[in-house]
């Protein structure tokens, strides 16, 4: 049913910090910052041959990755997004199997611009996983 992996994700208290770190310090192409305030995050992605690293820094108040920031003070790995060709028809097939979908189950538009949907980490081997239909 999953495609290929389209990003992985990791949430940092700066974004600028960390977008240098990728962009002079590793040395890759980082794109422009995008605040997606239905999501309560600011979002840059760094372009690899092969994927994307998405870097996620909180925007508003209660922002969904602010408890794991407290947890995880210096940034870490936050979820893994994996392509699917139907959101919809993955969604009743895993919810068939017992995996919960979070929030209202209903597919959000994502970063770009595309159906997502996060699966429960308890379901997934302790990881938060998105689904984005491509
Ligand atoms: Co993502």
């Amino acid at each position: 049913m999953i495609g290929r992996l389209n990003h992985v994700a990791i949430a940092v208290p700066d974004l600028d910090a960390a977008t240098n770190l990728y962009a002079n310090g590793l040395g890759a192409n980082v794109s422009t910052p995008q605040a997606l305030p239905e999501h309560g995050v600011t979002v840059v992605f760094v372009e690899l041959s092969n994927t994307k690293v998405e870097l996620l820094e909180p925007l508003g108040e209660g922002s969904p990755i602010a408890k794991f920031l407290e947890s995880n003070p210096s940034g870490g790995m936050h979820h893994i997004c994996y392509e699917v060709e139907d959101i919809v028809s993955a969604r009743e097939k895993l919810i068939s199997q017992g995996a919960r979908v979070l929030g209202d189950g209903n597919p959000k538009t994502g970063a770009h611009g595309k159906p997502v949907l996060f699966l429960h980490p308890k379901d997934f081997a302790g990881t938060l996983v998105e689904l984005e239909q491509v």
